[in-house]
């Protein structure tokens, strides 16, 4: 068995779960592990603070060189691309050169390949399950796909492999001269316009011949599920929540925790990010502090200004303090688990320096996860 780590990183749509990964892995680099981070559409400026080049499929080794002082670990970045990372799987279990090719030509196949509800998902855990067992990591971390819920992504892969399991899959690859065939075929010509539409061409052969091709290669999908989802429960995984001191917050990451608990798969703690730093003082700034009038700017215009900056700290603490309660609220949620905060920053990541600077501030959540 491989000893690499492997952290999922869930949450809510926007809560920040592609810059918390990004970060957590660069700062386990930054300890001297070997790591892999698997992004999923990480904003352009974010994707160009980690590569050189255009983040792709395959993984690109970060610059870290490019830091002072330069680091000791190594870090490899990529970007999930579903169309290619599917064709790799078509490959790997297709019985003989012949089916590959009829996949791959499939014009379903290429339909559904990127758009199947759950392929998104099941994909990401297809490679990060490649990354795993190359072994040429200590840690690989996932970011996880935009979801409007945290736990949509903890029920996509089981929904997808329901869903080519028994029901349709085996229906639609009946002989073409069965009963089930001809049903279809005949069946609902509102569906079969639908698909034409989005599909075109001669969908309902190209739909079977799918399925058919496809059901020789799925003995090599449901070992390959198998192994995914004993990594998934295994001791060297952890499922990390991100999110936000939002009121909506505290019953997301209970509801993450219970399902959790109950697939049994590993929870690792909580980072709560865009947490409203408390500034050093809650009183007014001293007027004394505030430079003197600039000539260009009138007198009533001033004071305005001065009065503005002077109550900055007095809103500031008012605005961390509201978030106090929620706070304290996730913070029981955990119990015993790690909750680490992340604050809220001026600035978007744009460069790896930047990167590098958030990252240092999950050097208590690195070192803790390395601990086990
Ligand atoms: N701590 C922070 N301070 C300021 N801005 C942040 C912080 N964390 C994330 N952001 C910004 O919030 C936006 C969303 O972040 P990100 O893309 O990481 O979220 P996400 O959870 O991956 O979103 P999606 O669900 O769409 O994948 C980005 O513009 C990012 O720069
Ligand atoms: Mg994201």
């Amino acid at each position: 068995m491989s000893g690499t780590r492997l952290y999922i990183c869930c949450g809510s749509g926007g809560v920040g779960k592609t810059t918390t990964s990004a970060a957590f892995a660069l700062q386990l680099a930054l300890s001297g592990q070997r790591v892999a981070v698997l992004t999923i559409d990480p904003a352009r400026r974010l994707a160009d603070s980690l590569a050189v080049g255009p983040l792709g499929n395959e993984p690109q080794t970060v610059p870290l060189e490019r830091l002072n002082p330069v680091p000791g670990g190594q870090l490899d970045g990529m970007m999930l691309d579903m169309k290619a990372t599917f064709d790799d799987v078509v490959r790997r279990f297709a019985p003989d050169a012949e089916s590959r090719d009829r996949i791959l030509q499939n014009r379903y196949y290429r339909f559904v390949s990127t758009r199947l509800a759950g392929s998104h998902e099941y994909m990401a855990m297809e490679r990060i399950f490649a990354l795993y067992e190359s072994g040429q990591y200590d840690a690989v971390v996932l970011d996880t796909p935009p979801t409007r819920h945290a736990l949509e992504f903890l029920k996509a892969p089981e929904r997808m492999s329901n869903l080519m399991d028994e029901g349709v899959m085996h229906w639609l690859s009946l002989p073409r001269d069965s009963f089930g065939f001809r049903a279809l075929e005949r069946g609902s010509e509102a569906v079969v316009a639908v698909l034409k539409r989005l599909i075109g061409g001669e969908t309902i052969e190209e739909i079977a011949e799918f399925f058919h091709v496809f059901q020789g290669m799925w003995a090599g999908f449901r070992e390959r599920s198998v192994q995914v989802r004993a990594l998934l429960r295994g001791p060297n995984t952890r499922f990390l929540l991100v999110t936000t001191p939002a009121p909506a917050a505290r019953a997301e990451a209970q509801e993450f925790v219970q399902l959790l608990r109950r697939d049994g798969l590993p929870f690792g703690g909580f980072f709560v990010n865009r947490v409203l730093p408390a500034p050093s003082t809650s009183q007014a700034l001293s007027a004394e502090l505030l430079p003197k009038r600039p000539e260009a700017i009138p007198h009533a215009e001033w004071e305005q200004i001065c009065a503005g900056v002077r109550q900055a700290t007095v809103y500031q603490a008012r605005l961390a303090s509201a978030e106090a309660p929620a706070l304290a609220e996730l913070r029981r949620e955990a119990g015993d688990a790690p909750l680490w905060t992340l604050p809220e920053q001026d600035a978007d990541v744009h460069s790896l320096d930047a990167l590098a600077a958030v990252s240092a501030l999950l050097a208590p959540a690195v070192a803790q996860l390395s601990r086990r």
